[in-house]
């Protein structure tokens, strides 16, 4: 027999990569995803035949965290072995202007699964998959967050993933249900959505290589946190569903870089060496030196850094650093890409994309 797997958040970076790795573990996939006028599925599209569900093996059922009638009825027809609840609004700053929105999905919609697997008779079949995250950890004394370090969540994001986490820990105790939070710390990939900011500074450096356009503006360049390759922390997911006890663990590589570094590494990437100037909102990158040809519009001198009041957040955690000593102990897990490696892979990815563009706009 197949099990049947059920991801919520299908059509997101972390969906599209579970779905690939669940698919080679001989698993059958549902996948919940929002009703769009666009189909939605880009990232999946290479899964699906035609962009249709024609694979057999992957099943999309319309549906959104909001509504738990429809949940209850996805559960129901599903009957998943497993299911992985990685749909949220997922982006921190998104959180500040809709904080009703953000507590609705990411916080009831954990709720809503867990009270469709309970009162459908599920509890003893269906694992449970929690997408938490380091963000729980918001302001932190310590130098490493590991699972035993206090949470001081700092968004209505990081509140909203609080209750998911503790009503999945209460459902674990309360009923003895198998369900498990994944505190994940970021985590990367050429499918990452474009507003996240190692996405876009790899399309916006792209982009001003090819001269499709001149500056990337940015917020916070201080702040530090602790990015994987998305590939290897759905690995993770699976694996916490796969053990003896339910139990939660941190993900993370243990390494942390600035979003300045990240820059300047995507920027050394392609021959372009630069210089930061001034400071706080008048803070600028200017480029100092061009080597190669791999950036054919940047020349010395040009500013390609600016920093916007608009990407500043009322609040935000300055630093982030995960200790997976857990993980690797108790599932075997470790982290295989390097920062250095999945920015390549992005950086490529999007120099790709904008080289064709540059080349569309000469012919046209
Ligand atoms: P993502 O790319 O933003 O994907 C989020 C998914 O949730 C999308 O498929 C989105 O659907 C879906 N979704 C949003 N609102 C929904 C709703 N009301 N009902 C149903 N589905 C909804 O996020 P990700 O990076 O893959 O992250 C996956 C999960 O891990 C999220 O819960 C995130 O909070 C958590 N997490 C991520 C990281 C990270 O660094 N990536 C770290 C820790 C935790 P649409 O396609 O329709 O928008
Ligand atoms: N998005 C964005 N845009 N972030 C910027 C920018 C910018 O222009 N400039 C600086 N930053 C800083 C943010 O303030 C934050 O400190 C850091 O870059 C990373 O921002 P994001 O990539 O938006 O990710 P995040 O850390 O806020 O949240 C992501 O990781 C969490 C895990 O820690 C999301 O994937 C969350 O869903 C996830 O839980």
């Amino acid at each position: 027999m197949r099990k049947r797997a059920l991801i919520t958040g299908i059509t997101g970076q972390d969906g599209s990569y579970l779905t690939e790795y669940l698919l080679e573990k001989g698993y059958e996939i549902h996948g919940i995803k929002r009703r769009w006028s666009l189909s939605g599925t880009g990232r999946l599209d290479h899964l699906l035949e035609d962009g249709d569900t024609g694979n057999t093996l992957i099943h999309i059922h319309d549906g959104d965290l909001t509504d738990g009638t429809a949940l209850t009825r996805i559960v129901q027809d599903v009957q998943p072995d497993e299911i992985y609840n990685l749909g949220a609004l997922s982006h921190v700053a998104v959180s500040f202007e809709s904080p009703e929105y953000t507590a609705n999905v990411n916080a009831l919609g954990a709720l809503r699964l867990l009270e469709a697997i309970r009162t459908l008779g599920l509890t003893n079949k269906t694992r449970f998959y929690q997408a938490a995250t380091s963000e729980l950890f918001g302001v932190s004394q310590e130098t490493f967050q590991r699972e035993t370090t206090p949470f001081h969540p700092l968004s209505p994001y990081a509140i909203s993933k609080l209750y998911a986490y503790w009503i999945t820990v209460n459902y674990r105790e309360s009923y003895g249900m198998y369900a498990c939070n994944g505190i994940l710390f970021n985590h990367e990939s050429p499918r990452r959505g474009e507003d996240f900011v190692t996405r876009k500074i790899t399309k916006g450096i792209a982009s001003i290589a090819y001269g499709l356009k001149s500056c990337l503006y940015i917020g916070e360049l201080d702040a530090r946190r602790d990015w994987g390759h998305a590939r290897d922390y759905v690995r993770a997911q699976w694996l916490m569903l796969q053990q003896d006890a339910p139990e939660d663990y941190v993900i993370a590589t243990g390494r942390q870089i600035s979003v300045r570094q990240f820059i300047i590494m995507c920027c050394e990437k392609i021959g372009v060496s630069i210089e930061f100037r001034a400071s706080g909102v008048d803070e600028i990158g200017v480029v100092a030196a061009v080597e190669g040809t791999s950036a054919p519009a940047v020349k010395v001198g040009d500013i390609i850094i600016r920093v916007s009041q608009s990407y500043l957040r009322p609040l935000s955690p300055p630093s982030f650093r995960g200790d997976a000593e857990k993980a690797k102990r108790k599932l075997n897990w470790i982290h295989t890409a390097t920062v250095e490696e999945m920015c390549q892979e992005m950086l490529d990815h999007d120099l790709i994309y904008a080289r064709r563009q540059q080349t569309d706009m000469k012919t046209e």
